[in-house]
């Protein structure tokens, strides 16, 4: 974590279940895709505070695997509002300095967006200030099979020995390998569960959860999730003793 100019610690890695577009709308009288565009205004809210806050890592669940599974119609429009943010976000993200990086499986994507989001992910390559990351079709259980997989096939070809599996090694082949684990996950919507997101990596990570909709979620709100944060004690299996020594050193 850092600290924040009010000295309070900023969460290296937030990540965050951005629920509640559809009902959102839906309250309003409104196609659930209405939703889906108010909520591309809160993802450039957050980003930008994220961004001021020098948070490192910012993930945002997207679409889920799951997600596939919704009417066509709503899958191509949040395709669509998808290439648009990219297409229309590229200048910012290179003036920010902020690098994006899609968790999940591409191969699932339209060849159109698939091809924007590769065009954004290669040309912010080098940027180092902040790290966003899309998770698109993505799902936990899918990513440690993707990682099994792949750490089964080195062992068959006899380039790893199953018993030099460990934790660092599953981390090294998950979609952020290399990243930090999440400090907060925020979920916004009502829902008080994970749905299969970022499952390993949140493991140790504090869970906040609001009955505000996605598109009632802005910076205020993101502060306000921070500062529950920030009272809550991180114990990582220790003793609040243990820990209370510690921070006297
Ligand atoms: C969940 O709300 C939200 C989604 C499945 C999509 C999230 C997408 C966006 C915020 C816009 C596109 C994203 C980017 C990064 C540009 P829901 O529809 O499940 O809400 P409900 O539970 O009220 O139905």
């Amino acid at each position: 974590m850092t600290t924040s100019s009010k000295s309070n610690l900023v969460p290296r890695h937030i990540a965050i279940i951005m629920d509640g577009n559809g009902r959102w709308a839906e309250q309003r009288n409104r196609p659930r895709l209405f939703g889906h565009k108010a909520g591309v205004d809160s993802v450039r809210e957050i980003v930008e505070a994220c961004r001021e806050l020098g948070v490192e890592y910012l993930t945002l669940y997207a679409f889920s695997t799951e997600n596939w599974n919704r009417p066509q119609s709503e899958v191509s429009g949040l395709m669509l509002l998808l290439k648009t943010y990219l297409i229309g976000e590229l200048k910012n993200m290179l003036s920010n300095d902020i690098r994006l990086r899609c968790l999940g499986q591409q191969e699932r994507l339209p060849r159109e967006v698939r091809e924007v989001l590769q065009q954004t992910v290669e040309s912010t390559a080098s940027c180092q200030t902040m790290n966003l990351n899309l998770a698109l079709s993505y799902g936990g259980r899918m990513e440690l099979i993707h990682a099994i997989r792949q750490l089964a096939g080195k062992c068959v070809d006899g380039d790893l020995l199953p018993e030099e599996i460990n934790e660092q090694v599953l981390s090294d082949h998950l979609y952020t390998a290399g990243q930090v684990d999440p400090d907060l996950v925020i979920r916004t919507g009502g829902e008080c569960r994970l749905s299969n997101f970022l499952l390993w990596q949140a493991s140790y990570a504090e869970l906040y959860f609001t009955d505000l909709k996605w598109p009632e979620f802005k910076k205020e709100q993101l502060l306000e999730a921070i500062d529950v944060f920030n009272q809550r004690q991180r114990r990582f299996g220790k003793t609040g003793a243990q820990l209370d020594l510690g921070n006297q050193k």
